[in-house]
């Protein structure tokens, strides 16, 4: 599924509909380079999902977490660009902070990836002109919820 993002609005909307359809357990693998607009995504779904504080890049802390009554379900925003491996995923005790929260994760291949999870839908962002194009792959779990639609 390939979605063209021609500029922030666009991403907003695609953030939208993946926020009215995200459930505890899911994850969001934000994959593509440096300014790929992954933050940018992320911090979409976060505020659709209710939340109206700024999201701070988690480039940083690697792990920033959100609970209700801040935003609709509990949820995990990571940046995993920093993990030398993906065996440092377990020392962040990346498990313990998922237990009933659904999970956004930059830079999914450097934990990993999440792909093989039924709840995992990958976006893969890639610059296209002054906007970006979104290349969605959807776990099984997902082939219903249609957030490209
Ligand atoms: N759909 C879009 N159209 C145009 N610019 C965008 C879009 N999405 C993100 N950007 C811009 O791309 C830059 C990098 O975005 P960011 O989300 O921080 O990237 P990443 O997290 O992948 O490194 C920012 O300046 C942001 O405003
Ligand atoms: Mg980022």
């Amino acid at each position: 599924m390939m979605i063209p993002l021609v500029d922030h609005d666009a991403s907003a909307a695609l953030g939208r509909r993946i926020a009215d359809r995200l459930r505890p357990g899911d994850v969001v693998a934000l994959s593509g380079g440096l300014g790929a607009g992954k933050t940018t995504l992320a911090r979409a779904i976060i505020a659709a999902l209710g939340y109206a504080d700024e999201v701070p890049s988690p480039s940083f802390a690697i792990i920033e977490c959100y609970d209700p009554p801040a935003l609709r379900l509990p949820l995990v925003h990571a940046d995993f660009y920093r993990l030398e491996s993906p065996a440092e995923v377990d020392e962040l005790g990346l498990d313990d902070y998922r237990e009933g929260a659904a999970l956004l994760a930059e830079w999914p291949e450097h934990a990993g990836g999440f792909a093989h999870e039924p709840g995992c839908l990958s976006i893969r962002l890639e610059v296209a002109g002054n906007g970006r194009t979104a290349i969605v792959v959807p776990g099984d779990d997902w082939l219903e919820r249609a957030p490209w639609t």
